[in-house]
């Protein structure tokens, strides 16, 4: 293997089909991220149907990354492919080609946990963001904290004890009828609305909080989605819900990112650490970026992916599967026993207790 390998990364965790060539730890060669849109009639991800799409375009994909890298599969040194966690038959899906590819190279195949590749998402475009830092990964279906001392160890200061961050968005814009992905979209109508028209709970945040308490860190989401759900409910009943769509998706916007940049700034001050990266597709939130650089200010440092890194994408797993081919990877056709799962615990992590 020369001094940058170069490695294939296959994302099919949940409603994203992606691949993507990376040279070393930044060179992104090739990359396409295809993303379903037969869930966009539901509201929300429906797995059996997410299974069959990845599985009917999984090959066009890989091919159309590696044409746009102008590679062919043999010039690879490795292949990595998220295992988990994601919805199980979406998983098999990539995680199976990466498996026969790598089989029949005879290359290492490496088994990426979804939510670590979040973490090295933004570092492919700004090598800068590198550890130490406070972590906050916040998707559609994580919200954690975590301390990073260096990579490959991450303590988990809190994580959402029921809804996920971007959950919450999907709910909240399927309540306002406003389609799915639900952040996206809130994102776009709320600059119409007022984000002080409604005050809606900040869930988990009091100011009489303090580290050692088990809800300093933690998060919780569902109670601010049904506290707009009620809201909405009141305002259909007077027949005055159209025109509060833009005031209500501002200010639930505002709940969500306050709670988030406040927390995330707890974890700063006990750690002394001012270097903050956010990954997750929640990242590619403007106002989460805009309020954390501010929380920071001048003298923080405050790393997120572009939006194209944000939400899931091929690159990221290929990034990830590097570090840990660097770090030791499998050198037989071990690989043969990785399977898919979908409680896939996260490596290197640890609890704080
Ligand atoms: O990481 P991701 O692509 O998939 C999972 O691993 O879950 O995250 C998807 C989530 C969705 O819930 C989506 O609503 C949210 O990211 N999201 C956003 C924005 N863009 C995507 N949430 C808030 N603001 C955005 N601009
Ligand atoms: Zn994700």
């Amino acid at each position: 293997m020369g001094a940058s390998p170069l490695v294939l990364g296959i994302e099919t965790s949940c409603d994203e089909t992606s691949a993507a060539v990376l040279r070393g730890t930044s060179e992104l060669l090739g990359h396409r991220i295809l993303t379903q849109d037969v869930h966009e009639v539901y509201g929300g991800v429906v797995p059996e149907l997410a299974s069959r799409a990845h599985l009917r375009v999984i090959d066009d994909v890989v091919d159309s990354a590696l044409a746009e890298a102008g590679k062919a599969l043999g010039e690879l040194d490795a292949v990595g492919a998220t295992a988990g966690p994601g919805l199980i038959g979406a998983l098999l899906v990539g995680l199976t080609w990466a498996k026969a590819v790598a089989y029949a190279l005879g290359k290492p195949l490496v088994a990426v946990h979804h939510m670590e590749a979040h973490l090295f998402a933004a570092s492919i475009d700004e090598p800068a963001a590198q550890p130490p830092f406070v972590a906050l990964l916040v998707s559609g279906g994580h919200t954690m904290l975590l301390w990073v001392p260096e990579w490959g160890r991450y303590e988990l200061l809190g994580e959402t004890r029921d809804d996920a961050a971007g959950e919450a968005f999907d709910k909240v814009a399927k309540i306002l009828g406003l389609g799915y992905p639900g952040g996206p979209v809130i994102q776009r109508i709320a600059p119409e609305g007022d984000p002080k028209a409604y005050h809606f709970p900040r869930p988990m945040l009091t100011r009489d909080q303090r580290p050692g308490d088990p809800d300093y860190y933690d998060f919780s989401f569902s109670g601010l989605k049904t506290s707009v759900l009620n809201r909405v409910r009141h305002l259909e009943a007077e027949g005055r819900l159209a025109g509060e769509v833009p005031n209500l998706a501002a200010s639930f916007q505002a709940a969500v990112v306050g709670v988030l940049v406040a927390k995330t700034m707890r974890a700063v001050e006990e750690t002394g650490c001012r270097r903050v990266l956010i990954g997750g597709g929640v990242a590619a939130s403007r106002p989460l970026r805009t309020a954390m650089a501010e929380a920071l200010g001048a003298d923080g440092q405050l790393y997120y992916p572009a939006p194209r890194l944000a939400t899931d994408n091929g690159a990221m797993i290929a990034r990830a599967a590097l570090f840990h081919l660097e770090r030791g990877a499998p050198d037989d056709l071990a690989h043969l026993d990785v399977s898919a799962r979908p409680d896939m615990p996260f490596p290197g992590l640890v609890r704080r207790c």
